[in-house]
């Protein structure tokens, strides 16, 4: 016999809850007699049609029929019916019957199904090589908050009140903040460098670490800008660090990302939370150096002066290590050297991308090119 849905005289608790999983039960055994998809369009219309469906018919006749005392809970009681229901039928698939089951139903002659297999994403692939170098070096990976404080952001890494850097010109700021004291206020992370401050706060030196991650400005996007990007950090402090040390290890990293015959050179430059700062460049990996290409072209990745910016560094500024001085970093008694580089302008010029779009659109065919 067909399950028809019975009308309701006793609206108990203890009614209700039978009458629900006696309507279950029969909705679990016509599940189990679907064979065919025709059968699974006649089951689902059976229960779930909106015009007399199953669940339609409960409708009415249990709910519209509740005495008003009752009305609470048999809405209740029906509602977790029709969630129990509607799981059931849209679960429901398509069973062969025992006899038919077998050899026989498997036609090994039909096309197979493709199950796409992902691949790591051009970004990600360089941030991780990069990660590695440093890790065989005995750095360990850190993390920290996207949405981030003025006082992590600029404050404590040493950013003059006015600086331009702070300017809203590169900066995304959090709406709203205005009644909060600035160096609460919030702000999308111009820099991986805050992570610096977090994890001194937390760990005593000497450390080393990396960190990888996103940080955002306020660039239009175009070929070389992103209003998001990716900047991996790197922080060593110790006893006794020296230039020589960063030198050392970044000349090392170059070496290893981008091959032995690399020529690693430093420029003066500035950061408000590092002292002396410098930027390395690495000899151009398109032309060689030369800044010229095959048939005496122009090679355009170093606008032919054969030398790439990669990142900026410098030694710790005592300033900075005042913000962590009680967590064991004296300036007087400890060093270190910090250095943070673009990913996506790295992976670009790696992989020979002409344009930076292009890894964030999400555009398959791009991308299977690097699966
Ligand atoms: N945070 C700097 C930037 O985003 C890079 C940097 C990091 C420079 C660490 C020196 C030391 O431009």
């Amino acid at each position: 016999m067909p399950y028809t849905v019975p009308k309701l005289t006793d609206y108990s608790p203890a009614a209700l809850a039978s009458a629900a999983d006696e309507c279950i039960a029969a909705c679990q055994s016509e599940s189990a007699e679907v064979r065919s998809d025709g059968d699974l369009k006649i089951f689902r219309d059976r229960w779930m049609a909106r015009k007399n469906g199953v669940l339609t018919q409960i409708n009415d006749l249990w709910l519209k029929g509740a005495p008003k005392e009752a009305k609470r809970e048999a809405g209740m009681r029906v509602n977790e019916l029709k969630t129990r229901i509607t799981e059931l039928v849209e679960g429901t698939q398509v069973s062969a019957d025992a006899g038919s089951l077998g050899p026989a139903c498997v036609d090994i002659s039909l096309p197979g199904i493709r199950r796409p297999v992902g691949a790591e994403h051009p970004v990600v692939k360089t941030a991780n090589e990069i990660v590695a170098v440093f890790q065989k070096l005995g750095y360990s990976v850190a993390e920290g908050p996207v949405v981030e404080t003025d006082y992590y952001n600029f404050e404590a890494l040493n950013f003059p009140p006015n600086h331009p850097a702070r300017d809203t010109q590169d900066t995304l700021f959090i709406a709203g903040q205005q009644s909060k004291p600035q160096r609460e206020r919030l702000l999308l992370r111009t820099h991986t460098s805050p992570v610096q401050i977090r994890t001194m706060e937390k760990m005593r030196p000497p450390i080393r670490i990396v960190i990888p991650g996103t940080v955002h400005r306020n660039d239009p996007p175009d070929a070389s800008h992103s209003p998001m990007f990716h900047q991996i950090e790197g922080l060593a402090v110790d006893t006794n660090i020296t230039f020589g040390d960063l030198k050392g290890t970044l000349d090392h990293a170059m070496k290893a990302l981008f091959g032995s015959s690399v020529k690693t050179h430093f420029r003066p430059s500035f950061f408000p939370f590092t002292e002396p700062s410098a930027e390395l460049y690495v000899t151009c990996f398109i032309c060689g150096g030369s800044g010229k290409r095959e048939g005496n072209s122009p090679c355009r990745p170093c606008k032919q002066t054969g030398w790439i910016e990669v990142l900026g560094c410098g030694m710790v500024d005592p300033n900075v290590f005042e913000f962590v001085k009680d967590n064991g970093y004296d300036p007087k008694k400890v060093s270190g050297f910090a250095f943070g580089m673009g990913v996506d302008r790295l992976a670009l010029l790696k992989y020979g991308v002409d344009d930076l779009q292009y890894f964030f659109q999400g555009d398959v065919r791009f991308l299977q090119q690097f699966g």
